[in-house]
């Protein structure tokens, strides 16, 4: 029912500079594979198979990743290395690719309304935030789990964690109900809120399902919270109608745009793939 998953991709990762000076964060490797890669992984796993990109600068070598480099291919045909190439070409295949650019960054709400082009009017549609890499060794990715909750529900569903109260001012704070374990019908949200403000813990990651509507809402979204178009206050529109659930995925989630959650992830990842110890 989901086909399409956006990637906004344009953000200009101050977090990890000078490596993203020149280059998209989303393109950082964890191991050996970028991250923009582990979340086209994720929306395959989920069903997606159109994957529409929001890109800024560096667009280049996001789109040259999910190309085929005749060269590269020639050069290890035939060694031991052809075999590095297998699970970029299965998502070559497996997928299409599509491209826009967001001229100016003006937030994630405006970079999302800006993949309305690739995504049309009709149909609901995944958004993964790359730099959010999330990871669920012995169960499905989170934008399974969340794609399976769409399909009971019908409406948009943002992916939601626990963090410590004094962290609130860094994310989409949501106030909800509790309708099925671990599944919140939101009933506010507000950007970065202070702790005094904060109405809850739960706060949302990269990880969302929308239903189409809301690019005529985000049309309309005023510049919110550090003069950028919040899809937190879009959002909050479809939960005033009661359109908007929240839901406490099972799994991690490393904030890979931050330097601790890459080192992190990188531990994590080296420890659970390499089964070193
Ligand atoms: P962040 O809040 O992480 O911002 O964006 P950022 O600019 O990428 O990183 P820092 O804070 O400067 O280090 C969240 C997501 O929204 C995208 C980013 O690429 C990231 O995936 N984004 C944000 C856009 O595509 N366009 C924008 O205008 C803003």
């Amino acid at each position: 029912m989901i086909k399409k998953c956006l990637f906004p991709a344009a953000g200009y990762g101050t977090r990890f500079l000078p490596a993203t000076k020149a280059m998209p964060k989303e393109m950082l490797p964890i191991l050996n594979k970028p991250l923009i890669q582990y979340g086209v992984e994720e929306a395959l796993k989920a069903g997606c198979c159109t994957m529409a990109i929001v890109t800024g600068r560096g667009k280049r070598s996001i789109e040259d990743h999910f190309d085929i480099s005749y060269e590269l291919e020639h050069q290890i045909k035939g060694t031991d290395k052809e075999n590095y190439l297998d699970e970029i070409r299965t998502l070559i295949q497996a997928c299409t690719f599509s491209y826009t650019r967001q001229n100016e960054m003006k937030g994630l709400g405006h970079a999302i309304l800006t993949g309305e082009t690739l995504i049309g009017q009709e149909d609901p549609f995944a958004v993964v935030l790359a730099d959010d890499l999330c990871a669920n060794p012995n169960g499905k990715g989170v934008l399974s789990q969340m794609v399976r909750l769409y399909e009971k529900y019908h409406c948009s569903i943002v992916a939601i964690e626990e963090i410590e109260p004094k962290n609130v001012d860094k994310y989409g704070i949501i106030e909800g109900e509790e309708i099925e374990k671990g599944v919140y019908k939101v009933s506010n949200m507000i950007e970065k809120p202070s702790t005094q403000e904060a109405p809850s813990n739960l706060a949302v990651i990269g990880r969302y399902i929308l239903t189409p509507d809301i690019f005529n809402i985000l049309r309309v979204t005023k510049p919110g919270k550090k003069g950028e178009i919040q899809i937190t206050d879009a959002l909050l529109q479809q939960a005033k109608a009661g359109k908007v659930l929240a839901y406490k995925f099972e799994g991690k989630r490393y904030d890979c745009g931050s330097i601790d959650g890459f080192v992190q992830a990188t531990n994590d990842f080296y420890h659970t793939l390499y089964h070193k110890v």
